[in-house]
């Protein structure tokens, strides 16, 4: 136990040291890379007109930039609770918006569009009361559909809605004009209406603690209007972005278009890079919030069963049953989300680690209960025969009953574990890059929903399996030793 205390302190110091040593102050941009030609994923980095807008003015001003990719109805609160400085992300300036931040001065006249299929029998806005809308979730896109037409389908971003609509699941898609024409250039098949449903403004969101920034954004981005910089900026990814990148499938045969589907999902571009890294960092988060959670749960089992079986540390057993009620009775996501943006709200900190503890923390609470079934499954004569053979309370509980507890509750532990695993598929909801992530990251690329959810599958099943036996031998290993 206490081996695997040091591992975890030494672990966790390394993980929270190496940051904040740069020269340079850091520029925290936020942003939900699946809106070209403003924002997307291109190989390792995050590219685009706000990208590129961001790193001038951020050079200019001394700062090394660091982008996040987060989900976009997150890039607001990010800014507006200090963990980012500022969100580029094809903003719409909104009344509602401006109650939470700060807009820099405009700098794009933008739309909200309508895309359908070549054959769909809707042509205009007035076409589309009582259809399957779909939008990405929290956008004005979404705002105005809720309110003027009906109740939308939400996605995570815009190309996962654009593949829906191009596997008949929806009857049109409403999002901003020129992620839409990107989006149609990459998928045959697909047309924007003429007609625009909205007129808006794209700003540059700051935190409303921060006014200097903003002055001092807004003072650059004057500069490179006036120089005409920004409207070379934003030709340029308009034009790389025109030009079709996504290779049709034209060959006729299954095997054809399998071979053409595998090469597009996984080899173009090192696109399964993105789930190697994933897969590393589903490791990484599973295997220390394992050890958490059994310091955690093995701590919290021997209180309350010491106080259930000697009637002491009652303050103890009361903070115990306090930590299992909320942990259990919270979903494990939201859990994440407020460790993540409320207790380390305003705290520079990596997010492997605040995924590490939140999933450390929550599994905790199920481990302490398992391992509590486990120690009072042991007859209490044992405790009554080693307390009679001159053990202490802690000895016998260390040296006779714990042993016994844990191998009694080792397939139940095992179940935990793998439930882990699974679980922190969630941590893309404070962007990071896991497994799932990169999957989707994928999707949200090649707008093909199959291959890149059959590999996610795969590797998670194939880590299951792994999982299984070796906990299957550790069985067999502990009833050898019976
Ligand atoms: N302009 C819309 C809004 O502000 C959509 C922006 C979506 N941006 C993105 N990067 N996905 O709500």
């Amino acid at each position: 136990m206490r081996y695997i205390y040091t591992l975890l302190c030494s672990v966790l110091l390394l993980l929270s040291c190496g940051c904040g040593k740069e020269k340079k102050p850091r520029l925290v941009m936020v942003t939900n890379a699946t809106f070209p030609p403003y924002e997307y994923v291109s190989g390792d980095t995050i590219d685009g007109i706000d990208p590129a807008i961001v790193r001038k003015i951020a050079d200019a001003l001394g700062y090394e930039l660091e982008i996040q990719d987060m989900s976009f109805d997150s890039v607001i609160a990010a800014v507006q609770s200090g963990k980012a400085d500022i969100a580029a992300s094809g903003i719409t300036v909104t009344e509602e918006r401006k109650k939470q931040v700060l807009f820099t001065h405009a700098y794009v006249i933008a739309e909200q569009a309508i895309i359908v299929k070549n054959d769909s029998p809707i042509k205009a806005a007035a076409d589309l009361k009582g259809k399957r809308i779909g939008v990405q979730h929290g956008t004005t896109g979404d705002t105005f559909v809720t309110k003027n037409i009906c109740e939308p389908e939400r996605f995570a971003n815009g190309p996962l809605a654009v593949a829906a609509l191009k596997t008949g699941k929806l009857d049109a898609v409403v999002v901003d004009g020129e992620p839409a024409d990107v989006y149609i250039s990459q998928n045959p098949g697909l047309v924007k209406l003429p007609e625009p449903l909205t007129s808006e403004e794209y700003a540059f969101a700051i935190g409303k603690h921060a006014p200097e920034l903003h002055a001092l954004f807004n003072r650059e981005l004057y500069k490179l209007r006036s120089s005409g910089e920004l409207t070379s900026i934003i030709r340029h990814y308009k034009e790389i972005n025109s030009a079709d990148k996504t290779k049709k499938y034209q060959s006729a045969s299954f095997r054809d278009r399998l071979q053409e589907s595998i090469y597009i999902n996984f080899i173009k571009d090192g696109r399964y890079r993105y789930l190697v890294r994933g897969f590393l960092i589903t490791l990484q988060i599973s295997f220390f919030a394992v050890l958490i959670g059994l310091v955690i749960g093995f701590g919290v089992a021997v209180i309350r069963s010491t106080a259930d079986s000697t009637g002491k540390l009652k303050i103890a057993d009361f903070l115990c049953r306090v930590y299992l009620t909320v942990i259990r009775g919270t979903p494990v996501v939201v859990q994440l989300l407020i460790i993540y943006f409320v207790i380390f709200g305003s705290v520079n900190i990596d997010k492997v680690l605040v995924a590490i503890i939140a999933f450390g923390v929550n599994s905790g609470a199920y481990v302490a209960e398992i391992i509590r079934g486990g120690i009072s499954s042991i007859d209490k004569g044992q405790l009554e025969a080693s307390r009679s053979l001159g053990l202490g309370y802690w000895q016998s509980m260390r040296y006779i009953i714990l042993p016994q507890a844990f191998k009694n509750v080792l397939p139940s532990l095992g179940n935990e574990f793998i439930v882990l695993l699974k679980e922190t598929s969630v941590s893309g909801y404070i962007a990071l890059a896991d497994l799932t992530k990169g999957g989707d990251i994928i999707r949200s690329q090649t707008y093909d929903a199959f291959l890149p959810l059959i590999a996610v599958a795969v590797i998670y099943l194939a880590v299951v399996m792994f999982m299984s036996y070796m906990l299957d031998l550790l069985e067999k290993r502990l009833k050898r030793n019976e």
